[in-house]
This record gives structure tokens, C-alpha cells and sequence, in this order.
């Protein structure tokens, strides 16, 4: 418990865990959200007057003009791993830390890009939703005959933690050949560990029999994957996207799924999410997914704890765990 002067106030934008809520409320003044709509800019705004902190989710937007009326705000704390919902430069430039949640989700985040992979690559939702509408009548030879995934050309864009995650699984556990494209070559220990290889993109593109995105979303991977890159790739591939929306022209891929330039999509973000475009929607062979990568309780649990923690590190002790902006520490400190 934090005693002597008035405790700091903390806004906490989403539903959270109980016990997260409770640990936050032996520091803090809290304002929860339990009703867990999504505020608006303005009404994020009007909550955040007064707070010295705040746990934040994919959902709010920290621009710099929000941060600027905001000017009590010392800490943003997103429970994502991603912060594209950050204006980063405008929280450094005003003091404010940001933290967010790598290496807790890795793992549950790779697991799920290999579902989303395998469910599209062997036509899942697809074939399940033609059972349930009472269509299976008798076995076929090719009835969704899909794409092989063991022994298959894995492609990941983008080779960060998770990137690493799926490629050690398509190696060690598909037996699958893994390239992979980044800005920056991997060490080449951590190539072998992973059994990857460093090719331009547009070998990826040309060569992937199943491509995943997994790389962060800024102005500089804003539509990474377009009509011209989906051109490029096999007109048997699948394409995984568990990184952002707006990485993928979602109405190109739409087109390229369509028109079979490629044979499916696993997508769990979406450009204007939680709205899909409604091509993707109306197609069969893409396999849709609310943005649930990290979804599991134990994950979860550890991600708000952790943007959790980040506060009470800094608002109480004048440091943090996993800052995005660790410069800020050291003109605070
Ligand atoms: C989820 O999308 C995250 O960035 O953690």
C-alpha cells in the first residue's frame, strides 16, 4: 500500500481480470471500465483528466493530440505486444512512458498462427460449415482436398519472437523448409535453431507454399502485402496474417482470393477492425478469425498483469519492465 500523499489515479480502459484489477487498486485511485464498451477519443479524453496512469488495450488510441489534453498523464500501459495504437514519438516527446507485453504471448501467439495456418491450408471452417448445413452426403475423392503443410516451403514475414516461435514449429515439427525476410538477418545461431533462411521478399513471395505475417504495423508495412506482392506468390498458396490489419490491402487479397491468384487466407486482423470487409466475409476459401492470437486465460492473464505491473513500477517505484520508450526513463529518473 502506498501511503502518505494522495494516491495516484489510474484509468483502466478494458474489462480486466479481477485480481489484476484489485493488485492495481492497492496502489492506485482506479477507474475501470466495466461495462467494457470502447470509449470514444472524447470520452477516453474526458477519463483520462486527472490520471497519472493508464492500462491500455489495442482498442485506444494514444494520439499526440490526446496527449496533450491530457497533461497529468505520466505512463501508457497497453496490454498488446503491438503499440501501432501509440503515437510513441508524441508520449516520448511529453514524458509519458509507454510499456507494452512482449514475450508472454510468444509462444500462445505462434501456437495460433500454426492453427490459423493448418485450418486454412486443410480447408476447416470450410469443410465444417458444409457439414453443419447438412450437405455431406458421401465421400469424394478430392472433397477440400487442401494444400500439404509437413514438408512444405514455410515463408514468415517478419521474424521477431513470434516469427521464431512458428518457424521452430514448421521446422522441427512439419519438417518444413523455412525462409523467412526481415529488415534484419537473425544471428546465425538463431537461424540454425530456428532451421531458417534469410531471402529477399520477393523470393518469399515467389516461393512460400504458405506465408505468414507476423511483422509490426507502421506506416512502413502499411499494405506489405498487396496486389503487387500477391502476384507474386503461388496460386496454390495460403496466406496467414496474426500480425495488424492494414499490413494486408484486405480489397486486393479479397480480389486475389476470389480470382484464385492464391488458394486461401487465414486472417485474424483486419483493416477497420472489428469491420471485414465484406468480400472477405462472402468468400469460402478465407478462414476468419476476431483477432484472438493470444487468446488464451493463462496469456491473457499474464499480459494484463504485466501492463499492470509496468504501472506500479513506475508510478511507484520510477521504473519499468518493458518499455517502448526507455528514454523517458532516464529524463525522469
Ligand atoms: C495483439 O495483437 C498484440 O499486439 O498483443
Amino acid at each position: 500500500m502506498t501511503s502518505g500523499r494522495a494516491r495516484p489515479a489510474v484509468l483502466v480502459a478494458r474489462r480486466v481480470f479481477p485480481d489484476v484489477l484489485a493488485g492495481l487498486q492497492r496502489h492506485f485511485e482506479v477507474e475501470a471500465n466495466d461495462t467494457d464498451e470502447v470509449w470514444s477519443p472524447e470520452e477516453l479524453r474526458q477519463r483520462l483528466q486527472g490520471k497519472a496512469g493508464a492500462l491500455t488495450t489495442g482498442s485506444e488510441r494514444i494520439s499526440a493530440e490526446l496527449l496533450a489534453a491530457c497533461p497529468d498523464l505520466r505512463v501508457v500501459a497497453n496490454m498488446a505486444v503491438g503499440f501501432n495504437n501509440f503515437d510513441v514519438a508524441a508520449c516520448t516527446a511529453q514524458g509519458v512512458l509507454a510499456t507494452n507485453t512482449p514475450d508472454v504471448l510468444t509462444e500462445t501467439t505462434a501456437d495460433f498462427g500454426f492453427a490459423l495456418l493448418l485450418a486454412t491450408a486443410r480447408r476447416l471452417t470450410e469443410s465444417e460449415h458444409f457439414l453443419r448445413a447438412g450437405l455431406w452426403n458421401r465421400w469424394s475423392v478430392d472433397m477440400f482436398a487442401g494444400a500439404e503443410v509437413h514438408g512444405s516451403t514455410l515463408g514468415i514475414l517478419g521474424m521477431g519472437r513470434i516469427g521464431q516461435g512458428i518457424a521452430r514449429r514448421g521446422a522441427h515439427g512439419f519438417g518444413m523448409r523455412v525462409l523467412y525476410h526481415n529488415r534484419s538477418r537473425l544471428s546465425p545461431a538463431t537461424e540454425a535453431d530456428c532451421r531458417a533462411e534469410w531471402v529477399p521478399k520477393a523470393d518469399l513471395l515467389a516461393q512460400a507454399d504458405h506465408l505468414v505475417l507476423v511483422l509490426p504495423y507502421s506506416a512502413a508495412s502499411h499494405h506489405a502485402i498487396g496486389a503487387a506482392e500477391l502476384a507474386l506468390m503461388k496460386p496454390t498458396a495460403t496466406l496467414v496474417n496474426i500480425a495488424r490489419g492494414g499490413i494486408v490491402d484486405d480489397e486486393a487479397l479479397a480480389h486475389a482470393l476470389r480470382t484464385r491468384q492464391i488458394a486461401a487466407a487465414g486472417l485474424d486482423v483486419f483493416e477497420g477492425e472489428p469491420t471485414v470487409h465484406p468480400e472477405l466475409l462472402a468468400l469460402s476459401n478465407v478462414v476468419l478469425t476476431p483477432h484472438i492470437a493470444s487468446a488464451t486465460l493463462p496469456t491473457r492473464r499474464a499480459m494484463a498483469q504485466l501492463a499492470a505491473d509496468n504501472l506500479v513500477a513506475f508510478l511507484v517505484e520510477g521504473r519499468a519492465l518493458t518499455p517502448i520508450n526507455p528514454d523517458v526513463l532516464t529524463r525522469v529518473g
